[in-house]
């Protein structure tokens, strides 16, 4: 049986800061079209402190002296598992996921008024779902219709993800042996799909393979929308149309990760669709790859969450210098902007759960520091689109490297360095 004991431990941590109670519905089973389903996907906060599955369920943890970890979830039903599958029910889910109590989902609404009654503060997923904000209020009024009878209602209602994604930002082993996983089994797809891309296939049937590699590997999705990009697409960001043709002499940039048990893998290659990367294209890769390098280089304790861009905005600009692409001095192209027609994006986020992780990138009106435990992408890319401004040989080359990294006490953990980089990498790993 699955050790849910991180989960346990997670819920005790919050409870020891929770002055009041909190409440975390998971997400909704969200219909694609008529009798269909999008695949179902757990809320991230609710998951992250319960390990459970299941949609239809509420988190309740009331602080205090008496402070205790409740589940609200659906009811056995014999007839609704024939058609929909299993379900733990409350007896069970108490058992499993190690919670205090557990009531079925029916009886959260009549409880609630009496759970917030006396507590100093009320906590919720703000604005995260209507509904939910009208149930939290309506529970609020029903203890506040009580004042006469000496029942004080919470003075409070606070946002619990204030909380929860503080937590999240910083990664125990257990997440990131999962993150370390996430990452093996995409830099696996991204080599198969190398070998896959040949002229005159389909962006589509590389994506393929990035799918089936992903499902053979156990990973349950896609961690977001692969991004198969030959040619000219790759300097469209979220190119994910993915139908074209690949053709000899051009560059495939393919941003792709898997989620596997909730935690995402963010990764991109950028390789030549004939196996030979061009001299113009060579050019181009080497300044982003060193980019990215020199990005990498910065992830650390004592960097700040900046100092990776920073770094990486330095070479490029001094690499569109040399190219001829910017004009004028490092210096003036990095503070003018300049560079930006060709780099657009920061270079990376927060990667855990969702695959732009929850956490705040400054603190008290600066760039936090970087610390060990943090999970981030480093993802520097170069795109040029057609323009008089710049050499033909250059048109349409779009590339970006983007690998998975932890902050470690000594630098950082690069969980996505199965994936071919280099171009002598790219280039013998194709030619085999
Ligand atoms: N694949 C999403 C991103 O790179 O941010
Ligand atoms: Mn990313
Ligand atoms: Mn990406």
């Amino acid at each position: 049986m699955k050790d849910y004991s991180p989960f346990i431990s997670r819920r005790k941590r919050l409870l020891e800061k929770l002055g009041g109670v909190a409440i975390v519905p998971t997400a909704p089973h969200q219909q694609r079209n008529r009798d269909s389903h999008y695949p179902y996907r757990f809320d991230s906060h609710f998951y992250y402190l319960t390990g459970f599955p299941e949609p239809e369920a509420v988190l309740v943890m009331v602080g205090g002296e008496n402070a205790k970890s409740m589940l609200f979830c659906r009811e056995r039903d014999e007839e609704r598992e024939i058609w929909d599958g299993h379900r733990f029910g409350p007896a069970r889910a108490k058992e499993v996921f190690g919670f205090d109590e557990t009531h079925p989902v029916s009886a959260l609404e009549g409880m609630l008024p009496e759970l917030l009654k006396d507590q100093p503060s009320v906590y919720h997923p703000l604005g995260a779902d209507e509904k939910w904000d009208a149930k939290v209020l309506t529970a609020l009024n029903a203890v506040r219709a009580q004042a006469r009878s000496g029942v004080e209602a919470p003075e409070n209602v606070a946002d619990i993800r204030c909380l929860v994604d503080e937590m999240r930002l910083f990664k125990d082993d257990y997440e990131i042996s999962l993150m370390r996983r996430a990452a093996q089994i995409a830099s696996n797809a991204h080599r198969i799909a190398m070998r896959t891309a040949r002229p005159g296939a389909r962006e589509y049937e590389v994506e393929a393979e990035l799918f089936a590699e992903f499902r053979r590997s156990g990973a349950q999705a896609p961690s977001y929308t692969p991004i198969v990009a030959g040619g000219g697409n790759a300097c469209i960001l979220h190119y994910v149309e993915n139908d074209e043709m690949l053709r000899a002499g051009e560059l495939l940039l393919i941003d792709a990760g898997c989620e596997l048990d909730g935690y995402a893998s963010d990764i991109t290659r950028t390789f030549p669709v004939g196996g030979k990367f061009s001299a113009a294209q060579k050019d181009v890769y080497e300044i982003v790859l060193e980019a990215q390098l020199a990005a990498i280089s910065e992830v650390k304790p004592g960097s700040t969450w900046d100092s990776p861009h920073e770094a990486a905005v330095r070479v490029l600009a001094t690499g569109l210098v040399d190219l001829g692409l910017c004009r004028g001095s490092v210096d003036s192209v990095v503070e003018s902007g300049d560079y930006k027609r060709f780099y657009m994006h920061r270079t990376g986020h927060w990667l855990g759960l969702d695959v732009h992780d929850v956490g705040s990138y400054k603190s008290g009106g600066k760039w936090r520091a970087l610390e060990p435990g943090m999970a981030l992408t480093v993802e520097p890319g170069c795109y040029i689109r057609p323009s008089e401004s710049v050499p033909e040989a250059f048109w349409n080359i779009g590339i970006r490297i983007e690998d998975d990294v932890v902050v470690t006490r000594q630098g950082c953990e690069i969980l996505s360095f199965d994936a071919p980089k280099t171009v002598k990498e790219i280039e013998d790993w194709m030619a085999k």
